[in-house]
């Protein structure tokens, strides 16, 4: 019953705020269409990162877990004529819809995508540092050093974003052993010990279930 007033009420603020052009809804189309799992951000929450870009002023954005590039493409297009998404993702059959999907929108000269496991990716790219926005949305077993990157890659002012934080509520319980929720905790813990980060986290209800996200801004 929750669930389904949550998505009504999910259904109502994307019709009234979120007006999805063609690009966006073809991406979700292809996504769908080549039996991608549908993990992408909400419409809401893409747009609400595209937001965030804009607040800042972003010109140089890391994301970390492309899938068919629907989040990329509201980061990209927050971004000036020079800005630049770097987006890593491990599997290249996701890199290849992601890359169709962005090239669709038109934004196939402002995103790199990176194939290949993160923590691979993640040394190379010293010469792009820093970032000014880092969306951590991949595997979440990772997140810990994933966090560790992006504050190498981080001047005073990024902010460091961490989708799926919540998880139905499983944080908090003890007996979860599951390697992802383990990540996610140490995830947020890390970022209330850093000294370097000023973090919060909201929880989130949707058409996506409850989950959250994480916010974190470097001192
Ligand atoms: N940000 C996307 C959703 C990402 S889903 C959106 O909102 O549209 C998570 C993605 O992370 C999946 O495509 C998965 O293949 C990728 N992934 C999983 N493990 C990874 C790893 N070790 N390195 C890079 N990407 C990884
Ligand atoms: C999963 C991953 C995501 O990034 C997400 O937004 C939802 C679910 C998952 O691995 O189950
Ligand atoms: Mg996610």
């Amino acid at each position: 019953m929750n669930e389904l007033r949550w998505s009504k009420v999910d259904e109502f603020l994307i019709d009234t705020l979120v007006e999805q052009d063609e690009a966006l809804l073809a991406a979700l189309a292809a996504n769908s269409e080549a039996n991608l799992p549908a993990i992408d951000v909400s419409p809401n929450q893409g747009k609400l990162l595209h937001i965030y870009a804009r607040m800042m002023g972003a010109k140089r954005v890391l994301e970390i877990g492309t899938l068919g590039g629907y989040s990329t493409i509201w980061l990209a297009r927050a971004l000036p004529e020079d800005g630049k998404v770097i987006t890593l993702e491990y599997e290249p059959r996701h890199a290849e819809i992601a890359a169709k999907n962005i090239r669709r929108a038109g934004l196939e000269s402002r995103v790199t995508i990176l194939v290949g496991p993160a923590l691979e990716s993640l040394p190379k790219l010293h010469s792009s540092a820093p970032f000014d926005l880092i969306f951590i949305d991949a595997d979440k077993k990772n997140n810990p050093a994933y966090l560790e990157w992006a504050l190498k890659y981080s001047r005073k002012g990024t902010v460091i974003v961490g989708d799926n934080v919540v998880r139905d509520g499983r944080i908090t319980d003890e007996e979860d052993r599951d390697e992802h929720i383990a990540g996610l905790r140490e995830f947020l813990q890390r970022q209330g010990e850093e000294q370097r980060l000023t973090a919060t986290a909201i929880q989130t209800v949707g058409a996506k279930g409850w989950d959250g996200f994480s916010v974190a801004i470097v001192d």
